[in-house]
């Protein structure tokens, strides 16, 4: 067999599959052998690497830049993979399990001991783990045959990468792959949970699937403490208590420029105060921005509007937000305002996230 024969006689479809899979095969293999490879999911691009391998494990803790008190999602492709990796999944959070995987949940279970490296669950007695609903995801786990731990593409505090392009930008250089799968799906991280055994569910951070998803299957949907109070706060973490989930003590996300959140009940109110805010920032000579919802979109004069999408569909407004961060950066916008959502929904992750992103900074109207 002349195996370029067999690919050259095929048509275009099969011939770009055959190097899709060989791609993911040489992916893998990469994977196998210690290295970081950056690839998509249904919500980020994240960044691969052998779990049970320390040395692989720290490249990619070296290439993002992150504090090694900060532990990793452990990715798996299959329920098999889980065996290996935990001591008990009680009821709940098989499910959660049931109901969500594949999917944009992660579940935050006792960890066997010795299964990953200690800098995957940074010490911690537990590892969180997912399934992500994304074929070039699954595919290359399996083609790897080992859970790979991936933390989001990015520099630590830099936007999440919803494009293998971010990747590149953030990472070239300092990891050896990246499979390139187009956008990805939902634009924010998972939500990470842990499950009781009395069917109570903590969010520990907002993510694709929503608190009212959740409830569906749980005796009862909690606020991890630091989140609840941070958002009573209006953003603010300090004086908070730690959370449970170590990377939401970080700032992240952040754009290169000022960002604050403005929030307020009434619309037009919000709209002239923020105007207002970007005449005079103008005026003292920044590079003037406004991420906005398209019901107010033509409200606002900046030099540079990105638009969030209707209210009506926070999807869009999850989808867009990093790559408009990011949007920001590269045109140069010194001074941004971003208009709220309500938190329901897919609005509690985004809301969070922006937050995060203007350093708890909000402006109330
Ligand atoms: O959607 C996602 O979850 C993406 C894609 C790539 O899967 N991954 C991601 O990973 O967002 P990362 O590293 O950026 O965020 C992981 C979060 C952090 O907030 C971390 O503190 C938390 O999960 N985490 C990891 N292990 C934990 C554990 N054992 N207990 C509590 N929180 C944990
Ligand atoms: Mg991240």
């Amino acid at each position: 067999w002349d195996v370029s024969v067999l690919i050259d006689g095929t048509t275009p479809e099969v011939q770009a599959r055959l190097e899709a899979e060989q791609g993911l095969a040489e992916a893998g293999g990469v994977l196998a052998a210690g290295g970081t490879v950056a690839f998509p999911t249904e919500t980020v691009y994240g960044l691969g690497a052998d779990a049970r391998n320390t040395a692989a494990v720290e490249a990619v803790f070296a290439a993002k830049g992150r504090p090694s008190d900060n532990p990793l999602i452990v990715h798996i492709a299959d329920l098999s993979q889980l065996e290996g990796l935990v001591t008990e999944v009680n009821g709940t959070a098989r499910r959660l399990m049931d109901a969500f995987w594949p999917g944009p949940l992660t579940l935050v279970l006792p960890a066997a001991p010795g299964a990953v490296s200690p800098r995957v669950t940074a010490g911690l007695d537990t590892v969180a783990v997912r399934m992500p609903a994304h074929d070039i995801a699954l595919r290359l786990i399996a083609a790897a045959g080992c859970p790979v731990a991936a933390p989001s593409a990015n520099r630590s505090g830099r936007p999440s990468p919803t494009l293998a392009s971010h990747v590149g930008d953030d990472l070239a250089g300092r990891i050896d792959g990246i499979v390139d799968g187009g956008p990805t799906g939902v634009g924010l991280e998972s939500t990470v949970v842990v499950a009781g055994d009395d069917g109570i569910v903590t969010v520990l951070r907002p993510g694709g699937i929503t608190a009212e998803q959740l409830a569906r299957h749980a005796a009862d949907v909690r606020l991890d403490a630091a989140l609840q109070s941070a958002a009573e706060a209006g953003g603010r973490d300090e004086d908070m208590p730690a959370p449970r989930s170590p990377g939401m003590k970080y700032t992240h996300y952040a754009p290169r420029g000022a960002l604050r959140v403005v929030t307020g009940a009434a619309p037009e109110r919000v709209a002239a105060a923020i105007q207002a805010e970007l005449d005079a920032a103008k005026a003292r000579g920044e590079v003037t921005g406004v991420l906005a919802f398209d019901e107010h979109l033509p409200l606002y004069r900046a030099d540079c509007v990105l638009s969030l999408g209707s209210l009506t569909a926070l999807e869009t407004a999850a989808h867009r937000l990093y790559a408009a961060l990011r949007r920001f950066d590269d045109d140069g916008v010194t001074f941004i305002l971003a208009e709220s959502c309500p938190r329901e929904g897919l609005g509690a992750a985004v809301m969070n996230r922006l937050l995060k992103a203007a350093g708890g900074k909000v402006i109330k109207v």
